[in-house]
């Protein structure tokens, strides 16, 4: 992260300190290292098929609380406060695990062994054609009938005096949804008094097979109360990736000055949706160094004066505007789901990198270490 970058987080710090700390002393390092109040506790979820299944609850001396379960590893919720310091979730979600078994569009979870769509469920590797689940039209999307979405990972609490986290693991078998190579796959959810989730994924495979791992929570800063046409957005990205109509990349990479697509200095995610056929569910070329971690988006609420901001390794973001929630669903407090009530910012690769040699690679060869990390910034401004 640049020079400019840092004080600017650091700016983002002291006023949400200024605005979220009963005592105007409270978040000097001192405070972080004598934490009191930053916890984790675990609770039961209930059951998925014969497996327990946990909900462990996150908190920091700021009154962040993040809600995460072993159930596909979702965050089901994330509470902080608003510019008057009213608290409110600013995540879409169930109240109860069953919902989320029966019917979710990925709120909140990781997805994976394949985040996004591959062409037909099919690709090439070296030399050999394989075939996946196909669970989208002719598409195969975000891991198949059973992605990782959809599993009991195994869970460890951890803590130190910096911060609180889980640690998810998950062995994903060797053919899984067409899948080739038994992979291992870790993911850290790390809770700091500076503010931060830090979303640490890692995978190892024992066969060359395709990876793109990331986490698919829906944000809404005005508490689902409202769709999100209002929230201001920023991309760090001047390029992105054109879709057919399956949603399937057309292998150009095109620039996004003068057009909808074009978040580069902000704008409310409204401001010229219209011109986009089906609303906004594109992958955007970040700018960046392979692998640096750096700022990728800005969320920002006027309303509320909440703001998330989005640093990644990863070299793509997902923008999806929640186009295809639909009044259908009623989640968290009896709220209801309408359509662009909540939207998705998915770091990750590129959509169907395995058959599209412009892209990055997304092939995990047996030795190497897949690790990505993606930090959600939380804020208020007064
Ligand atoms: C991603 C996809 C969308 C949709 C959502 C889940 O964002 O790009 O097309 O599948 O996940 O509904």
């Amino acid at each position: 992260m640049g020079a400019k970058c840092n004080s600017f987080l650091l700016l983002s710090i002291l006023i949400f300190f200024q605005s979220g700390c009963n005592n105007p002393g409270e978040g000097t390092g001192k405070e972080y290292q004598d934490s009191v109040k930053l916890t984790i506790m675990k609770s039961y979820f209930g059951k998925s098929g014969n497996q327990d299944v946990s909900l462990y609850t996150l908190t920091n001396d700021n009154g962040i609380v993040i809600k995460i379960t072993n159930y596909g590893g979702i965050i089901t919720s994330i509470l902080m406060p608003d510019k008057k310091g009213k608290t409110g979730d600013i995540v879409l979600g169930y109240d109860n695990l069953n919902q989320y078994i029966e019917n979710s569009p990925y709120f909140g979870a990781i997805v994976g062994r394949y985040a996004n769509r591959i062409a037909k469920g099919r690709f090439t590797l070296d030399g050999r054609i394989y075939e996946l689940a196909i669970n989208d039209g002719d598409h195969h999307l975000h891991g198949g009938i059973k992605g990782f979405d959809k599993v009991v990972w195994d869970a460890i609490e951890t803590k130190d005096s910096a911060q609180v986290g889980l640690s998810l693991s998950y062995h994903s078998k060797d053919g899984e949804e067409g899948y080739p190579g038994n992979l291992e796959v870790k993911v850290t959810y790390a809770l700091n008094n500076n503010n931060e989730l830090r979303i640490l994924i890692e995978a190892e495979t024992d066969k060359p097979t395709p990876v793109n791992l990331c986490n698919h929570t829906y944000f809404n800063l005005r508490e689902a109360d409202t769709s999100v046409l209002g929230h201001m957005l920023t991309l760090f990205a001047d390029k992105y990736t054109p879709v057919d109509e399956g949603l399937i990349p057309t292998g150009k990479i095109a620039p996004v000055s003068n057009s909808a697509m074009d978040f580069k200095t902000g704008r409310s995610v409204g401001s010229q949706i219209g011109q986009v056929k089906g609303g906004y569910d594109h992958n955007y070329v970040l700018q960046k160094n392979p692998g640096e971690l750096s700022l990728a988006a800005i969320l920002y609420d006027p309303e509320t004066g909440r703001e998330v901001k989005l640093y990644t390794t990863q070299p793509g973001l997902q923008f999806y505007s929640g186009n295809f929630l639909d009044g259908t669903i009623t989640g968290k407090g009896g709220k209801v789901y309408r359509k662009h009530y909540g939207l998705c910012l998915e770091t990750q690769h590129f959509p169907d990198s395995p058959n599209q040699p412009g892209f990055p690679n997304a092939i995990l060869r047996p030795g190497e270490k897949f690790s990505e990390e993606t930090v959600f910034q939380f804020t208020v401004i007064k």
